[in-house]
Protein backbone atom coordinates (compact mmCIF):
# COMPACT_ATOMS: atom_id res chain seq x y z
CA UNK A 1 0.00 0.00 0.00
CA UNK A 2 1.34 3.49 -0.79
CA UNK A 3 2.78 5.62 2.32
CA UNK A 4 3.86 8.38 1.90
CA UNK A 5 7.35 7.79 3.94
CA UNK A 6 7.73 4.93 0.95
CA UNK A 7 7.40 7.53 -1.90
CA UNK A 8 10.52 7.53 -3.87
CA UNK A 9 9.32 9.51 -6.91
CA UNK A 10 7.36 11.93 -6.63
CA UNK A 11 5.81 14.51 -9.70
CA UNK A 12 2.89 16.90 -9.02
CA UNK A 13 1.08 19.11 -11.48
CA UNK A 14 4.28 18.76 -14.65
CA UNK A 15 3.05 20.36 -17.19
CA UNK A 16 5.56 20.68 -20.32
CA UNK A 17 5.43 23.22 -23.36
CA UNK A 18 6.62 22.98 -27.29
CA UNK A 19 7.83 26.05 -28.51
CA UNK A 20 5.88 26.41 -32.33
CA UNK A 21 5.79 28.89 -34.60
CA UNK A 22 2.05 29.29 -33.44
CA UNK A 23 3.34 30.31 -29.72
CA UNK A 24 3.87 27.68 -26.73
CA UNK A 25 1.85 24.44 -27.12
CA UNK A 26 1.29 22.04 -24.28
CA UNK A 27 2.71 18.32 -24.48
CA UNK A 28 2.29 17.40 -21.00
CA UNK A 29 -0.81 18.79 -19.00
CA UNK A 30 -0.35 18.93 -15.15
CA UNK A 31 0.51 14.78 -14.57
CA UNK A 32 0.82 13.56 -11.03
CA UNK A 33 2.82 10.53 -11.42
CA UNK A 34 4.46 8.51 -8.05
CA UNK A 35 6.58 5.70 -7.22
CA UNK A 36 7.08 3.73 -4.16
CA UNK A 37 10.38 2.17 -3.05
CA UNK A 38 10.42 -1.11 -4.33
CA UNK A 39 7.79 -0.56 -6.87
CA UNK A 40 7.57 -1.03 -10.17
CA UNK A 41 5.13 1.37 -12.41
CA UNK A 42 3.98 0.46 -15.94
CA UNK A 43 3.51 3.95 -18.23
CA UNK A 44 1.28 2.93 -20.75
CA UNK A 45 0.08 5.05 -23.88
CA UNK A 46 0.29 5.50 -27.60
CA UNK A 47 3.55 7.00 -29.05
CA UNK A 48 3.14 10.94 -29.03
CA UNK A 49 1.43 11.11 -25.89
CA UNK A 50 4.36 12.28 -23.88
CA UNK A 51 5.76 9.39 -22.12
CA UNK A 52 9.29 10.22 -23.07
CA UNK A 53 9.63 14.04 -22.56
CA UNK A 54 7.75 13.19 -18.84
CA UNK A 55 10.79 11.57 -18.18
CA UNK A 56 13.50 13.27 -19.94
CA UNK A 57 11.78 16.42 -17.85
CA UNK A 58 12.93 14.74 -14.65
CA UNK A 59 16.36 14.52 -15.24
CA UNK A 60 16.41 17.82 -17.34
CA UNK A 61 17.27 16.09 -20.73
CA UNK A 62 14.41 17.45 -22.43
CA UNK A 63 15.15 18.53 -25.83
CA UNK A 64 16.04 22.55 -27.12
CA UNK A 65 12.81 24.63 -27.54
CA UNK A 66 10.68 22.20 -24.96
CA UNK A 67 10.57 23.25 -21.21
CA UNK A 68 8.64 22.62 -18.04
CA UNK A 69 5.93 25.43 -17.71
CA UNK A 70 4.99 24.17 -14.33
CA UNK A 71 4.85 21.57 -11.43
CA UNK A 72 7.01 19.51 -8.92
CA UNK A 73 9.28 16.34 -9.07
CA UNK A 74 11.00 14.89 -5.72
CA UNK A 75 12.55 12.27 -5.84
CA UNK A 76 13.88 10.65 -2.50
CA UNK A 77 12.61 13.69 -0.72
CA UNK A 78 14.82 16.10 -3.01
CA UNK A 79 13.51 18.46 -5.62
CA UNK A 80 15.36 17.25 -9.47
CA UNK A 81 14.01 20.49 -10.87
CA UNK A 82 15.39 23.15 -8.45
CA UNK A 83 18.91 20.84 -8.22
CA UNK A 84 21.91 22.58 -8.76
CA UNK A 85 23.51 20.97 -12.09
CA UNK A 86 26.21 19.45 -10.23
CA UNK A 87 23.99 17.61 -7.66
CA UNK A 88 21.91 16.77 -10.44
CA UNK A 89 24.51 15.08 -12.26
CA UNK A 90 24.90 12.80 -9.29
CA UNK A 91 21.46 11.56 -9.21
CA UNK A 92 22.01 11.21 -13.51
CA UNK A 93 23.29 8.03 -14.00
CA UNK A 94 24.09 6.79 -10.12
CA UNK A 95 20.60 7.13 -7.99
CA UNK A 96 18.47 7.04 -11.13
CA UNK A 97 19.30 4.72 -13.89
CA UNK A 98 18.18 5.03 -17.34
CA UNK A 99 17.27 2.61 -20.28
CA UNK A 100 16.60 3.78 -23.47
CA UNK A 101 15.03 2.92 -26.76
CA UNK A 102 17.48 2.83 -29.42
CA UNK A 103 20.56 1.41 -28.03
CA UNK A 104 22.57 2.15 -31.42
CA UNK A 105 21.83 5.81 -30.59
CA UNK A 106 22.49 5.71 -26.71
CA UNK A 107 25.55 3.61 -26.85
CA UNK A 108 29.10 5.30 -28.12
CA UNK A 109 30.00 3.21 -31.88
CA UNK A 110 33.41 3.77 -31.38
CA UNK A 111 33.94 3.48 -27.30
CA UNK A 112 34.33 -0.22 -26.25
CA UNK A 113 31.34 -1.34 -23.85
CA UNK A 114 33.38 -2.07 -20.96
CA UNK A 115 35.25 1.15 -21.26
CA UNK A 116 31.33 2.88 -21.49
CA UNK A 117 30.58 0.33 -18.47
CA UNK A 118 33.60 2.05 -16.68
CA UNK A 119 32.49 5.40 -16.99
CA UNK A 120 29.50 5.74 -14.50
CA UNK A 121 31.75 3.58 -12.06
CA UNK A 122 34.34 5.68 -12.02
CA UNK A 123 32.31 9.02 -12.35
CA UNK A 124 29.50 8.05 -9.60
CA UNK A 125 31.40 5.56 -7.52
CA UNK A 126 34.73 6.63 -7.55
CA UNK A 127 36.30 3.20 -8.93
CA UNK A 128 40.26 3.07 -10.26
CA UNK A 129 40.05 1.62 -13.96
CA UNK A 130 41.19 -1.52 -12.76
CA UNK A 131 38.51 -2.31 -10.45
CA UNK A 132 35.68 -0.58 -12.55
CA UNK A 133 36.87 -2.86 -15.12
CA UNK A 134 36.30 -6.15 -12.79
CA UNK A 135 32.68 -4.51 -12.04
CA UNK A 136 32.02 -4.09 -15.64
CA UNK A 137 32.45 -7.73 -16.34
CA UNK A 138 30.25 -8.50 -13.50
CA UNK A 139 27.94 -6.22 -14.42
CA UNK A 140 27.86 -8.09 -18.39
CA UNK A 141 27.42 -10.95 -16.70
CA UNK A 142 24.68 -10.05 -14.13
CA UNK A 143 22.60 -9.48 -17.79
CA UNK A 144 23.29 -12.51 -19.15
CA UNK A 145 25.86 -11.69 -21.57
CA UNK A 146 28.20 -14.75 -22.13
CA UNK A 147 31.54 -14.37 -22.27
CA UNK A 148 31.90 -11.18 -20.37
CA UNK A 149 35.59 -10.69 -19.89
CA UNK A 150 36.10 -10.60 -23.66
CA UNK A 151 32.96 -9.33 -24.52
CA UNK A 152 34.28 -6.06 -23.03
CA UNK A 153 36.64 -5.28 -25.63
CA UNK A 154 34.09 -6.01 -28.05
CA UNK A 155 32.41 -2.19 -30.29
CA UNK A 156 28.62 -1.74 -29.90
CA UNK A 157 28.21 -2.86 -33.94
CA UNK A 158 30.03 -6.34 -32.70
CA UNK A 159 27.24 -7.21 -30.51
CA UNK A 160 23.54 -8.48 -31.33
CA UNK A 161 20.66 -6.10 -31.08
CA UNK A 162 19.72 -8.17 -28.18
CA UNK A 163 23.10 -7.87 -27.09
CA UNK A 164 22.87 -4.59 -26.93
CA UNK A 165 20.08 -3.51 -25.14
CA UNK A 166 21.32 -5.98 -22.36
CA UNK A 167 24.33 -3.57 -21.86
CA UNK A 168 22.34 -0.75 -22.10
CA UNK A 169 20.80 -2.31 -18.98
CA UNK A 170 23.50 -3.25 -17.77
CA UNK A 171 25.04 0.44 -17.88
CA UNK A 172 21.72 1.54 -16.78
CA UNK A 173 22.22 -0.47 -13.54
CA UNK A 174 26.08 0.08 -13.24
CA UNK A 175 25.99 2.19 -10.31
CA UNK A 176 23.28 0.04 -8.06
CA UNK A 177 20.88 2.84 -8.71
CA UNK A 178 17.16 3.24 -6.52
CA UNK A 179 15.30 3.92 -9.70
CA UNK A 180 15.12 2.28 -13.05
CA UNK A 181 13.69 3.79 -15.81
CA UNK A 182 13.24 1.86 -19.21
CA UNK A 183 11.70 4.15 -21.91
CA UNK A 184 10.63 1.48 -24.57
CA UNK A 185 13.67 -0.65 -23.43
CA UNK A 186 12.56 -3.80 -25.80
CA UNK A 187 10.44 -1.94 -28.76
CA UNK A 188 13.38 -3.03 -31.31
CA UNK A 189 13.69 -6.49 -30.59
CA UNK A 190 11.76 -9.85 -31.15
CA UNK A 191 8.95 -11.09 -29.15
CA UNK A 192 11.21 -14.06 -27.30
CA UNK A 193 14.03 -11.34 -26.46
CA UNK A 194 11.59 -8.75 -25.16
CA UNK A 195 9.91 -11.89 -22.94
CA UNK A 196 13.90 -12.34 -21.64
CA UNK A 197 14.68 -8.96 -20.94
CA UNK A 198 11.55 -8.15 -18.87
CA UNK A 199 12.48 -11.58 -17.05
CA UNK A 200 16.04 -10.38 -16.63
CA UNK A 201 14.66 -6.94 -15.14
CA UNK A 202 11.88 -8.67 -13.16
CA UNK A 203 14.87 -10.77 -11.31
CA UNK A 204 17.11 -7.80 -11.21
CA UNK A 205 14.55 -5.54 -9.27
CA UNK A 206 14.35 -8.20 -6.52
CA UNK A 207 18.63 -9.04 -6.06
CA UNK A 208 18.86 -5.23 -6.07
CA UNK A 209 15.59 -4.13 -4.42
CA UNK A 210 15.51 -0.96 -6.85
CA UNK A 211 12.11 0.37 -8.17
CA UNK A 212 11.40 0.41 -11.66
CA UNK A 213 9.90 2.59 -14.11
CA UNK A 214 9.10 0.80 -17.66
CA UNK A 215 7.73 2.42 -20.23
CA UNK A 216 5.89 1.64 -23.22
CA UNK A 217 3.09 1.05 -25.83
CA UNK A 218 2.57 -2.77 -25.29
CA UNK A 219 0.36 -3.19 -22.00
CA UNK A 220 0.64 -6.99 -23.02
CA UNK A 221 4.25 -6.61 -22.20
CA UNK A 222 4.41 -5.66 -18.79
CA UNK A 223 1.72 -7.68 -17.35
CA UNK A 224 3.85 -9.69 -15.30
CA UNK A 225 6.42 -7.16 -14.45
CA UNK A 226 4.44 -4.01 -12.92
CA UNK A 227 2.88 -3.67 -9.38
CA UNK A 228 0.65 -0.67 -11.09
CA UNK A 229 0.05 1.09 -14.28
CA UNK A 230 -0.29 4.45 -15.44
CA UNK A 231 -2.09 5.43 -18.81
CA UNK A 232 -1.29 8.25 -20.47
CA UNK A 233 -3.22 9.84 -23.19
CA UNK A 234 -2.32 13.06 -24.88
CA UNK A 235 0.10 13.94 -21.95
CA UNK A 236 -2.50 13.46 -19.16
CA UNK A 237 -3.19 11.06 -17.06
CA UNK A 238 -6.10 9.00 -17.45
CA UNK A 239 -6.26 6.02 -15.07
CA UNK A 240 -4.11 4.83 -12.83
CA UNK A 241 -4.39 1.33 -10.83
CA UNK A 242 -3.05 -1.84 -9.75
CA UNK A 243 -2.38 -4.21 -12.50
CA UNK A 244 -4.59 -6.70 -12.03
CA UNK A 245 -7.45 -4.02 -11.48
CA UNK A 246 -6.75 -2.46 -14.60
CA UNK A 247 -6.57 -5.38 -16.47
CA UNK A 248 -9.85 -7.42 -14.76
CA UNK A 249 -11.51 -3.70 -14.63
CA UNK A 250 -10.27 -1.06 -16.91
CA UNK A 251 -12.47 1.75 -16.47
CA UNK A 252 -11.40 4.45 -18.66
CA UNK A 253 -12.62 3.69 -22.44
CA UNK A 254 -8.75 4.09 -24.01
CA UNK A 255 -7.69 1.96 -21.52
CA UNK A 256 -10.13 -0.25 -22.86
CA UNK A 257 -9.11 0.25 -26.15
CA UNK A 258 -5.36 -0.54 -25.53
CA UNK A 259 -6.40 -3.79 -24.21
CA UNK A 260 -9.19 -4.67 -26.90
CA UNK A 261 -5.94 -3.86 -29.00
CA UNK A 262 -3.93 -7.11 -27.23
CA UNK A 263 -4.63 -10.38 -29.93
CA UNK A 264 -6.02 -13.06 -27.75
CA UNK A 265 -4.91 -16.68 -28.62
CA UNK A 266 -8.24 -17.74 -28.87
CA UNK A 267 -8.97 -14.97 -31.29
CA UNK A 268 -9.57 -16.52 -34.98
CA UNK A 269 -6.76 -16.13 -37.31
CA UNK A 270 -9.75 -14.06 -39.27
CA UNK A 271 -10.75 -11.89 -36.74
CA UNK A 272 -10.00 -7.93 -37.04
CA UNK A 273 -7.68 -6.26 -34.54
CA UNK A 274 -10.13 -4.54 -32.12
CA UNK A 275 -8.35 -1.10 -31.89
CA UNK A 276 -9.16 2.46 -31.86
CA UNK A 277 -9.42 4.34 -34.59
CA UNK A 278 -7.81 7.52 -35.36
CA UNK A 279 -4.67 9.18 -33.55
CA UNK A 280 -3.93 11.40 -30.42
CA UNK A 281 -3.68 15.26 -30.98
CA UNK A 282 -0.58 17.25 -32.22
CA UNK A 283 0.67 19.71 -29.58
CA UNK A 284 -1.16 22.45 -29.99
CA UNK A 285 -4.19 20.77 -31.37
CA UNK A 286 -5.72 19.70 -28.38
CA UNK A 287 -9.65 19.42 -27.77
CA UNK A 288 -11.51 21.20 -25.70
CA UNK A 289 -12.42 19.09 -22.56
CA UNK A 290 -11.40 15.37 -22.53
CA UNK A 291 -8.43 15.35 -25.10
CA UNK A 292 -10.16 11.96 -25.69
CA UNK A 293 -13.23 12.66 -26.79
CA UNK A 294 -12.70 12.98 -30.21
CA UNK A 295 -11.81 9.28 -30.42
CA UNK A 296 -14.16 7.86 -27.57
CA UNK A 297 -17.04 5.19 -28.54
CA UNK A 298 -19.08 7.04 -25.21
CA UNK A 299 -18.42 10.40 -25.20
CA UNK A 300 -21.32 12.84 -24.15
CA UNK A 301 -21.60 16.56 -24.19
CA UNK A 302 -20.03 17.47 -21.39
CA UNK A 303 -16.96 15.40 -22.64
CA UNK A 304 -16.29 18.21 -25.18
CA UNK A 305 -16.46 21.23 -23.07
CA UNK A 306 -15.19 19.70 -19.64
CA UNK A 307 -12.31 18.45 -18.88
CA UNK A 308 -12.38 15.18 -16.21
CA UNK A 309 -10.41 15.07 -13.35
CA UNK A 310 -8.76 11.65 -12.13
CA UNK A 311 -11.00 10.87 -9.42
CA UNK A 312 -10.98 6.82 -7.51
CA UNK A 313 -13.77 4.58 -9.26
CA UNK A 314 -13.38 1.83 -6.47
CA UNK A 315 -13.83 1.68 -3.20
CA UNK A 316 -11.06 -0.23 -2.49
CA UNK A 317 -7.66 0.10 -3.46
CA UNK A 318 -5.79 3.16 -5.60
CA UNK A 319 -8.02 2.75 -8.65
CA UNK A 320 -8.48 6.05 -10.30
CA UNK A 321 -9.78 7.33 -13.78
CA UNK A 322 -10.38 10.86 -15.71
CA UNK A 323 -13.67 10.16 -17.06
CA UNK A 324 -17.22 11.81 -17.54
CA UNK A 325 -18.12 8.19 -18.75
CA UNK A 326 -17.13 5.69 -16.32
CA UNK A 327 -20.22 4.20 -15.02
CA UNK A 328 -21.27 4.08 -18.60
CA UNK A 329 -18.02 2.17 -19.61
CA UNK A 330 -19.06 0.01 -17.17
CA UNK A 331 -22.54 -1.07 -18.60
CA UNK A 332 -20.87 -1.48 -21.45
CA UNK A 333 -18.26 -4.30 -20.43
N1 LIG B 1 12.20 17.30 -30.07
C1 LIG B 1 10.90 17.50 -30.30
N2 LIG B 1 10.47 18.57 -31.01
C2 LIG B 1 9.16 18.80 -31.23
N3 LIG B 1 8.18 18.02 -30.76
C3 LIG B 1 8.53 16.96 -30.03
C4 LIG B 1 9.89 16.62 -29.75
N4 LIG B 1 9.92 15.51 -28.99
C5 LIG B 1 8.64 15.16 -28.81
N5 LIG B 1 7.80 16.00 -29.44
C6 LIG B 1 6.32 15.93 -29.46
O1 LIG B 1 5.85 15.83 -28.11
C7 LIG B 1 4.83 14.85 -28.00
C8 LIG B 1 5.20 13.83 -26.94
O2 LIG B 1 6.36 13.16 -27.35
P1 LIG B 1 7.01 11.95 -26.54
O3 LIG B 1 7.13 12.30 -25.09
O4 LIG B 1 8.24 11.58 -27.25
O5 LIG B 1 5.90 10.82 -26.71
P2 LIG B 1 5.98 9.25 -26.40
O6 LIG B 1 7.27 8.98 -25.69
O7 LIG B 1 4.77 8.98 -25.54
O8 LIG B 1 5.87 8.57 -27.71
C9 LIG B 1 4.66 14.26 -29.39
O9 LIG B 1 3.52 14.81 -29.97
C10 LIG B 1 5.89 14.66 -30.15
O10 LIG B 1 5.58 14.89 -31.49
MG1 LIG C 1 8.83 7.72 -26.30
Amino acid sequence: MTKTGNRLLDVKGLTIEIETRNGSAVVVDGIDLHVDKGETLGVVGESGCGKSLTMLSLMRLLPNKIRVAKGEAHFDGRDLQRMSNRELRKVRGGDIGFVFQDPMTSLNPVMRIGDQLAEPLIYHRGMGRQEARKRAVELLRLVGIPGPEERIQAYPHELSGGMRQRVMIAIGLACEPKLLIADEPTTALDVTIQAQIVDLVKDLREKLGMSVVWITHDLALIAGLVDRVVVLYAGTVVEDAPVDALYANPRHPYTRGLLASIPKLSDQPTSRLNSIGGTPPEPGRRPQGCPFAPRCPLAMDICRTHVPKLEPVAAAGHHRAACFAVEKAQEAA
